[in-house]
């Protein structure tokens, strides 16, 4: 069986991964890949996870039996309904259903539509109407949204009406994140913890996961600007089966109804962003995929067959499967680039990474690398580099095995967080 994922970053390290343990152990691809994907899987480093029209014709030749779409741009391109009619199978959402992570707007009207709980909001598609409804008379702070993708950076808060202009002009006027901010929603703030669940859907039936917790900032203490994610750490502990129960009852299922009711058949993995405010627990923003770097604690710690899991989701067949998860913890410590979200420098060479290939407990994945074609070492080639990933039997243990063997790689300009795991 030979499978092609989508993708190139730590997310797509640990999917591939997980898909190599699998019992049919399958021929695996990667577009475009990474310096450590490229140890288990063939890379077509040169094709870009957003170029559909390479991927498809890739697909064909290759002869894949199956596409696993594992990051954002292509599947808001339509990359899964461009595969399905070359008659392959495919993993992910449609861009139809993948519409409920490109559209803010959409997402944000869904959630109103069906009541589930969320922050409340206005949306707007001018500049003037969104800097009237700033001028008048609204609670700050306010967080501003882009409509469309913007790589993590596209929510902005502003504590009064001047910043809340700048960042409207930034966004609205300047384009600083493209069409993207042609449209854009303006909504209260909540208080909280975040915690992330995903789970596998199959247009009807949707699983939880096991939970986890991202930390955004860049520097301990929640200090720094808001990354893609610095570290992980599954499971959390605030997230009791009560809650559980509630949101299955509350937010789950009313998702995957909602979509059905719209026409808009959800297959795949969804992600539920989730804050757990004074008055109960609210969907921050909602991801058509793993998130990055959630993936990373989550999938070392799932015991059933993965490959089984995604035939079923693909099959809808999902209610015959049961999945089942180790009683353990683990905690994802992202390495980055110095500069990091903002700009860095590359082409550093990395060492050490021989020392991982050792235990069986870590997991190295490699997010923003490539194995220099010159002279065949792998250089860092993004601002987040590796994700160092321990698991141990509760959180503490994790904890200190993590930080016990992340001295073993280092590249020039390397910081991560010393505090992944403690709130
Ligand atoms: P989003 O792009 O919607 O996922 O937002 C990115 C991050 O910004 C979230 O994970 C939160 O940490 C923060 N955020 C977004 N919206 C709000 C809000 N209404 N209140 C508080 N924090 C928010
Ligand atoms: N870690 C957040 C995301 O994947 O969107």
């Amino acid at each position: 069986m030979k499978i092609l994922v989508v993708g190139g970053g730590g997310r797509e390290h640990a999917v591939i991964k997980k898909l190599s343990e699998t019992k049919i152990k399958p021929e695996l691809y990667a577009v475009p890949g990474n310096g450590g994907i490229a140890k288990i899987a063939e890379c077509f480093k040169d094709i870009k996870a957003t170029d559909t029209e390479k991927i498809v014709g890739l697909t064909k030749r290759e002869k894949f039996d199956m596409v696993f779409v594992a990051s954002d741009d292509p599947l808001s391109l339509g990359l899964v309904d461009e595969i399905e009619k070359t008659g392959v199978r495919a993993f992910g959402p449609s861009k139809a259903a993948a519409e409920i992570e490109w559209s803010k707007v959409f997402s944000k009207n869904l959630m109103k539509k069906y009541n589930i709980p969320t922050a409340d909001y206005a949306s707007f598609d001018s500049y003037e109407s969104a800097a009237d409804y700033i001028k008048g008379d609204i609670n700050f702070p306010v967080w501003l949204k882009t409509d469309g993708l913007a790589l993590g950076k596209g929510a902005l808060r502003a504590e009064n009406t001047d910043k809340a202009l700048n960042i409207l002009k930034y966004i609205m006027l300047d384009k600083t994140f493209g069409d993207s901010g042609n449209k854009i929603v303006i909504e209260e703030e909540l208080t909280g913890q975040e915690i992330t669940v995903l789970a596998f859907c199959d247009g009807k039936t949707v699983k939880p996961m096991v939970s986890s917790q991202d930390h955004k900032r860049a520097f301990d203490g929640d200090e720094g600007e808001n990354t893609g994610g610095m570290g992980t750490f599954s499971p959390s502990a605030i997230y009791t089966p009560e809650i559980a129960d509630w949101c299955m009852n509350n937010i789950y299922i009313p998702t995957i109804k909602a979509m059905q009711k719209e026409g808009r058949k959800y297959k795949g993995v969804i992600y539920f962003g989730l804050i757990l405010t004074d008055t109960g627990v609210k969907v921050i923003e909602y991801n058509a995929r793993f998130g990055d770097p959630e993936a990373q604690v989550v999938l070392p710690r799932l015991k059933t067959d993965f490959l089984d899991i995604i035939n079923a989701v693909i099959d809808e067949r999902l209610d015959e499967i049961e999945i089942e998860w180790q009683d353990n913890a683990a905690v994802c410590v992202i390495l980055a680039s110095n500069g990091y979200p903002g700009k860095y420098k590359t082409g550093f060479e990395i060492t050490g990474l021989e020392e991982f290939e050792k235990d069986g407990e870590f997991a190295l994945y490699h997010a923003g690398t490539v194995i220099d074609d010159n002279d065949g070492k792998i250089k860092t080639s993004g601002g987040r580099v590796l994700g160092v990933t321990a698991t141990g039997k509760d959180l503490p243990d994790a904890i200190k095995k993590v930080y016990g063997v992340i001295n073993h790689v280092s590249f020039e300009g390397m910081f991560y967080r010393r505090d992944i795991g403690v709130k």
